[in-house]
């Protein structure tokens, strides 16, 4: 998939569910529940020991799911994550040595900002689409409204994460420059455990319905 594909697909789809798992087959079965919920991007975060492989299961046996690594932090991820499979990554900050490797190695990369300087280095680097992490801490909406109006002009798009949840996604969605949402509300780690699918898959309904999707 080309790069301006994978970021058009994220802002057509609006909403990406965090994983974080201990088991290969959970994140199947979390990933097959949010697609027939109508989910169909994640973050799988690369914080657990089967993370990798988790990623390349979902790719081979989640067709239509487009599938970021999490929490890519070194250079050394970018490289496991593209072996894995991975569509694009991300990460919660910015290290310019992940950017300049995933550049490399031609795979997407959303790097996580929460200030105007790392937002101004993520620029330098070719970067506009952002994490912003972690999005409520840091001040929400009107956090973000604040430092990315001196970037406008140069269409900057952010995906807000962190304390993200089915009361309050949608107020991020309305403001243009947010391209998608993210977070854990749509993968809770105790639904996960309890193999709670069908419960995964209406949370994906509910939040789409929300958004009138
Ligand atoms: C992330 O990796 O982006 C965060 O863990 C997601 O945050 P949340 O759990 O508050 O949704």
């Amino acid at each position: 998939m080309k790069t301006i594909e994978i970021f058009d697909h994220i802002y057509e789809k609006s909403l990406m569910a965090v994983l974080v798992v201990d088991q290969v087959e959970e994140a199947v079965n979390t990933s097959k529940a949010l697609l027939k919920g109508g989910v169909s991007v994640i973050e799988l975060a690369l914080r657990t020991p089967v993370a990798l492989e988790a990623i390349s299961a979902v790719v081979d046996h989640c067709p239509g799911m487009l599938v970021g690594a999490g929490t890519v932090i070194n250079p050394e991820q970018v490289e496991s994550a593209k072996k894995a499979g991975a569509h694009f990554a991300l990460s919660p900050g910015l290290n310019t040595n992940v950017i300049t490797e995933s550049n490399n190695y031609d795979l997407p990369f959303i790097p996580g900002i929460a200030t105007p300087t790392e937002l101004q280095l993520a620029l330098e680097f070719d970067c506009n689409c952002l994490k912003v992490f972690p999005a409520e801490t840091i001040g929400g909406l009107p956090y973000l409204k604040s430092i990315s109006e001196p970037y406008k002009h140069l269409e900057v798009k952010y995906i807000p994460l962190g304390g993200i949840n089915i009361d309050n996604f949608s107020d991020y969605l309305s403001f243009p420059e947010v391209i998608a949402v993210g977070g854990s509300w749509l993968t809770p780690r105790a639904l996960i455990k309890d193999k709670a699918w069908d419960d995964i898959t209406k949370t994906a309904q509910k939040s789409l319905e929300i958004l009138g999707k």
